[in-house]
């Protein structure tokens, strides 16, 4: 029987958008087709840059709708080290996914147990050096799986094209765990190499500098779900 195709989702990551704009380029972007909002929160600690904390999150959390009211998941993905204090501040201020850095925290399944105990679904992110051996013991535990295809910290890198064979691996374990869990990739995902990082396995795609840069946000997106379809 031939496998369904997966549901895609196209999260944009705010890290490009305008900050002095970010409700209206949330709207702008859900109207154009987003299907989640991706929130890079950075702590000049864990990486060398300074982004946003969960007031901003709160603010932006009455954007995060369709047009026609549905809410439109706030996927926050910390790039800060401790975790546990600022997750749970994410999750009062309305974040529906919570990734972390398994590097990142001492004790990553009471994270993840914390996590979802606060009613956000779990997530694990893995930078371009980090094999996958967190889940050993973490994928019975989690909802969402993130790959970085570039180093954290900035938008507009180009992506790392060993990513690939780790999103392959990651896509085995999903299967063998038996769980819903959403592949997630992050970094240097453009139209013109959404397809193949697809074809690997991901099923979700954050994309900054080549939705927040582009003329038009309707078009772009539309571009990435015809190479998605194609
Ligand atoms: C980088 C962030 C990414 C970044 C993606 O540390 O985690 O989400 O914003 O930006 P682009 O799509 O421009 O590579
Ligand atoms: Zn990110």
């Amino acid at each position: 029987m031939s496998q369904a195709a997966p549901t895609y989702r196209i999260a944009p990551s705010i890290l490009s958008a305008d900050f002095a704009r970010l409700g209206a380029e949330v709207a702008d972007v859900i109207a154009a087709g987003a299907d989640w909002i991706h929130f890079d929160v950075m702590d000049n600690h864990y990486v060398p840059n300074l982004t946003f904390g969960p007031m901003v999150c709160q603010a932006l959390k009455p954007y995060a709708k369709t047009p026609d009211g549905q809410p439109v998941p706030i996927d926050v993905h910390l790039m800060i080290q401790p975790v546990d204090a600022l997750a749970a501040a994410f999750a009062q201020a309305g974040a529906d996914y919570i990734s972390f850095h398994p590097d990142a925290s001492p004790h990553t399944h009471r994270s993840i147990q914390a996590i979802r105990a606060a009613g956000c679904k779990p997530g694990l992110v893995f930078n371009p050096g980090m094999g996958l051996e967190a889940l050993d013991w973490a994928i019975d535990d989690i909802d969402l799986i993130l790959i970085m295809s570039v180093n954290p910290g900035f938008g507009g890198q180009s992506f790392i094209d060993s990513a690939l064979r780790k999103i392959e691996q990651a896509r085995k374990r999903i299967a063998q765990s038996g769980r819903d869990i959403r592949l997630e990739v992050d970094g240097g995902i453009k139209a013109d190499n959404i397809a193949r990082v697809a074809s690997a396995g991901a099923d979700t795609f954050v994309a900054g500098s080549a939705i927040f840069n582009a003329p038009d946000y309707k078009t772009v997106i539309g571009q990435m779900r015809a190479n998605l379809a194609g």
